[in-house]
């Protein structure tokens, strides 16, 4: 696809103020495309939102940033750093991660090695995440029922058995959480070297066990959405990486039963999140893969 048909080269050029010796797309999902930007003085990252206004993302991105950098010297993880949202708000530029794979394509590839210990450090990664971002995020904190899919939920049919399911929760289990914590927002370089991205919400306070809950269910259904067969091969082994997660999170806080408490919040959520972006196939096959528990 030539680039000049997405973005305009000259006013792209002029916006950011560099001459692009190249710009190619790496990478495109169901909201965004992400291009890798040349120029004289080295590589950037240059994502660009399908559905409107990426502005929230790039603040969102900045404040984790500043944050990171403020707790960097005591936790494993990097952020890459953001540098510059355009004026019209529909792209920002960020620092380029070479040589690294998102751990969803990573586990899809027959060449990846050491992925137990890759998702044990991963877990122990989102637990750094949760204790520096609880810490540190103290104003705009909003209860993650007031997000809008959640919202739906609690004025459908559904609300007394998801109400039911939150009450177990004590206050003690809250923390600011990553709201979209999952396998394609964790990138791991050649060096093992662990990159958080894609920060759409940073402000919301929910039961820890929500992160690890959507974590869990996103490997299962991208894993069986993007290759069935090698799911159905491969559960046994899917099964282990999200106990290495787990355990990476903490050996002794999970509480299994509360797990799938939040595991069946998170699926409810789910196909809620389809249906309201207006996917009703996919909310019909991820109701169907969450029932019978393929
Ligand atoms: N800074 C980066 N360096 C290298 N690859 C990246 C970077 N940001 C994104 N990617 C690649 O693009 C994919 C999608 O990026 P992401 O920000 O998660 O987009 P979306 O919000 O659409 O999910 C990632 O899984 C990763 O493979
Ligand atoms: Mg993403």
């Amino acid at each position: 696809m030539p680039t000049e048909e997405i973005l305009n080269l000259e006013e792209l050029e002029e916006n950011l103020d560099m001459r692009i010796e190249c710009i190619n797309l790496i990478k495109r999902t169901d909201s965004s495309s992400i291009y890798l930007l040349m120029n004289g003085n080295g590589k950037y990252i240059l994502k660009r939102s399908l559905n409107g206004d990426i502005i929230k993302d790039y603040k969102n991105h900045e404040t984790v940033y500043k944050i990171w950098e403020s707790c960097k010297k005591d936790i494993n993880f990097i952020i890459p750093k953001p540098f510059f949202c355009d004026i019209g708000s529909e792209w920002y530029l960020m620092e380029y991660i070479a040589d690294a794979n998102n751990l969803q394509d990573m586990v899809l590839n027959k060449n990846s090695a050491n992925l137990e210990k890759q998702f044990n450090h991963v877990g122990n990664v989102l637990y750094q995440y949760h204790q520096c971002m609880t810490l540190h995020v103290r104003s705009k904190r909003k209860e993650f029922t007031e997000h809008n899919t959640l919202k739906s939920v609690l004025s459908s049919k559904k609300k007394k058995m998801f109400s039911d399911l939150l009450g177990h929760f004590d206050r003690g289990t809250y923390t600011i959480i990553f709201k979209d914590f999952k396998p394609s927002n964790v990138l791991i370089d050649k060096n093992n070297k662990i990159y958080l991205i894609d920060f759409q919400n940073i402000h919301y306070c929910a039961p820890f066990y929500y992160d690890i809950a959507r974590f869990i269910d996103s490997l299962e259904v991208s894993t069986l959405f993007r290759s069935p067969l090698f799911y159905f091969l491969n559960r046994r082994r899917i099964n282990r990486f999200t106990e290495c997660f787990t355990k990476g999170y903490s050996e002794f806080k999970i509480n299994n039963g509360l797990l799938n408490n939040a595991r069946k919040m998170h699926q409810i959520e789910h196909i809620f999140m389809k249906k309201d972006k207006g996917h009703s196939t996919k909310a019909i096959l991820l109701k169907m893969f969450y029932d019978i528990g393929v």
